[in-house]
């Protein structure tokens, strides 16, 4: 199995966006979320939309170093429009806006519209535990293409809408929940296809409702079911709610519109801890809180109990040292992509 070092990862994909006009500060940006995404072990998040990126880049549905608009602006809120630029770029200056915001007002909640995927939200919810703040995000797609079929139905009708909190605290890793309110991100099922993998059950339905571990069905007019299996009408109200807040909140809209680009929505809310109570106090708490929760012994198949972002942090640890795994497909389309682009083979091969 090709293992990649995270450096050669990121030189490669900033080279790619670099070569397809994407101003530097910016292809930086990108490369290092994505890298990111695999080093956590999201790797349907990670370098394996180089290729899909390069091709909204060429439909001009991703406008690299696009405006970043404030369209409106009270001391603890904002609305932006990021007329189409990299979620990335777009939703890590929002975020930071929140974060400088909440210095001085406690708390700060921003809309984004129009921009690109903003692929992994633990990293923006991240960047506001490391501020010592509370950062909440959701995502939806307005009216783009659809990928989940709501509870007791069988068409697409919802996006993945991830929802996504973070936490400071003392302990080593980021507490960080972030998940799709649907059975799996989508993702994951193409990296499935790319791997050749069958997907586990309860993840899809083929076009006909039927649920199947193929994961090509998903593509033939099938539909990703909400989070919570056999409970799915929770993870589907709860994706409701993500499209009230990052879909209707933000202005961005909903339904399908075949032609629409992709297009995450964000709702952010970041929240200064210590406007509330002492921050050492709080993170030694939240430390404390998920060690007690991780005495309770392990159920039968478990090793041990988790705290919500703790794999994906061991994760990281392990692929820091042994490297990132890419798939042969995966590589394959991404280096014929920089061969195409001219991109060097010193930076393709390392
Ligand atoms: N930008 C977008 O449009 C978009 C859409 C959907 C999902 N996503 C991203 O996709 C990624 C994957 O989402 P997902 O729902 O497949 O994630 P997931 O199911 O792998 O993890 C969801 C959450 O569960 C926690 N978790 C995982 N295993 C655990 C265990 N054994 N014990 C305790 N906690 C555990 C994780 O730390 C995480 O917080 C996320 O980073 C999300 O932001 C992005």
């Amino acid at each position: 199995m090709p293992n990649f070092e995270p450096d050669h990862l990121e030189k490669l994909a900033f080279a790619i966006y670099v070569a397809k006009g994407t101003p530097e500060e910016e292809a930086s940006v990108v490369a290092s979320h994505q890298v990111k995404a695999n080093l956590v072990g999201h790797d349907s998040h990670g370098v394996i939309h180089i290729p899909e990126y390069c091709e909204r880049i060429d439909k001009g549905h991703i406008v690299p170093g696009a405006p970043f608009d404030i369209v409106s602006e009270t001391d603890s809120t904002a609305v932006i429009d990021g007329n189409w630029g990299f979620g990335f770029v777009v939703t890590e200056k929002a975020m930071k806006m929140a974060i400088d915001k909440a210095k001085s007002t406690g708390v700060a909640t921003l809309t984004v519209r129009r921009q690109s995927h903003i692929g992994r939200l633990g990293d923006y919810a991240t960047m506001a535990l490391n501020s010592d703040m509370i950062g909440l995000i959701t995502a939806d797609s307005g009216a783009g293409p659809k990928a989940v079929a709501p509870f007791g139905g069988r068409a697409r009708r919802l996006g993945t809408n991830p929802i996504c909190i973070g936490v400071p605290s003392d302990l080593d890793g980021p507490v960080v929940l972030d998940m799709a309110t649907s059975a799996v991100a989508a993702g994951k099922i193409s990296l499935a296809r790319n791997r050749g993998e069958e997907v586990p059950l309860g993840w899809i339905v083929d076009k006909d409702g039927n649920p199947t571990t193929d994961p090509n069905d998903y593509y033939a007019g099938g539909a990703i079911l909400p989070v919570g299996a056999d409970q799915g009408h929770k993870g589907y109200g709860l994706s409701f709610m993500v499209e009230m807040f990052s879909g209707l909140f933000t202005g961005l809209g909903f339904g399908i519109d075949p032609k629409a680009r992709h297009n995450d929505g964000c709702f952010i809310s970041v929240y200064n801890v210590d406007y509330f109570r002492p921050l050492k106090e709080f993170k030694t708490s939240v430390k404390e809180f998920a060690e007690f929760i991780k005495t309770s012994p392990p159920a039968a198949g478990f090793s041990e109990v988790f705290y919500p972002g703790e794999v994906e942090h061991i994760t990281e640890q392990k692929r820091r040292a042994e490297g990132v795994y890419i798939e042969d497909e995966t590589w394959r389309q991404i280096t014929e992509l920089a061969r195409s682009l001219q991109v060097p083979e010193s930076i393709i091969n390392n």
